[in-house]
């Protein structure tokens, strides 16, 4: 358990708590830099919607990822992030698409410490999600704010699910979204993936 000076810092979606609440907005202190979010361990960062100039700091973020973590994100396996995909990722159709970063502005040039976005399927009204967060900062809550901004926003879009293809063997990822009310499917002809989808 943290001291209590410390948990002051650390806004009330990061907190443990029931997954109802932790689906509460947190409070907003919004700058230039976007908003000021603090890890479980009092680790400062910034979450705001990716930028057209995020390009460079995201292909070093996947240089970070294991190829672990590469294939559970993105279901198969990536040695690099292409300069055309990466400009992609970072260049969205906010009409469509949904994008936050987590940027670590104690190094230089800073970081992207993680991303969660979704895409929007207008037909069906609803939205897939993908998160990363990379290695040296899992564990401590930033999965969890990410998918609670995820899920926000699709809120605020008038969406009625939020879904993501998740490989069965990614027990954080299936965790995370259990605690966080998602219910889990087989997918038929896909051995080996699952289908997370919450009701909106
Ligand atoms: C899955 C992932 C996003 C989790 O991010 P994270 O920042 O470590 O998650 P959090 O710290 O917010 O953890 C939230 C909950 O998830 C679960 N969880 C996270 N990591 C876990 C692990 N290694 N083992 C078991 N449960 C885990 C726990 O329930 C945890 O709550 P707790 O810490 O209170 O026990 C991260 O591991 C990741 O980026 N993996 C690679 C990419 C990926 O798998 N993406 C998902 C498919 S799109």
């Amino acid at each position: 358990m943290l001291p209590a000076n410390q948990r002051s810092l650390i806004p009330p979606s990061l907190l443990p708590s029931p997954s109802r609440q932790r689906f509460a907005p947190a409070p907003a202190a919004n700058t230039a830099h976007g908003e000021r979010v603090y890890t479980r361990d009092g680790r400062g960062l910034w979450l705001r919607e990716i930028e057209p100039t995020d390009v460079a700091a995201l292909r070093r973020c996947f240089t970070r990822l294991s190829p672990e973590e590469i294939r559970r994100r993105f279901l198969h396996a990536m040695s690099e992030l292409p300069a055309p995909m990466a400009h992609r990722l970072c260049n969205i159709d906010s009409t469509r698409e949904t994008a936050y970063v987590l940027v670590d502005e104690s190094v230089s040039p800073a970081e992207i410490r993680g991303v969660g976005r979704i895409y929007v399927d207008i037909a069906t009204n609803n939205a897939e999600f993908s998160v990363l967060v990379e290695h040296d900062w899992s564990r401590i809550g930033l999965g969890a704010l990410l998918m609670h901004r995820l899920v926000d926003d699709c809120r605020h879009r008038g969406l009625t699910e939020i879904w993501g293809y998740v490989l069965q063997e990614n027990r954080p990822m299936l965790e995370l979204c259990r605690e966080l009310g998602f219910t889990q499917r087989a997918m038929p002809g896909e051995p080996g993936t699952a289908l997370l989808s919450l009701q909106l």
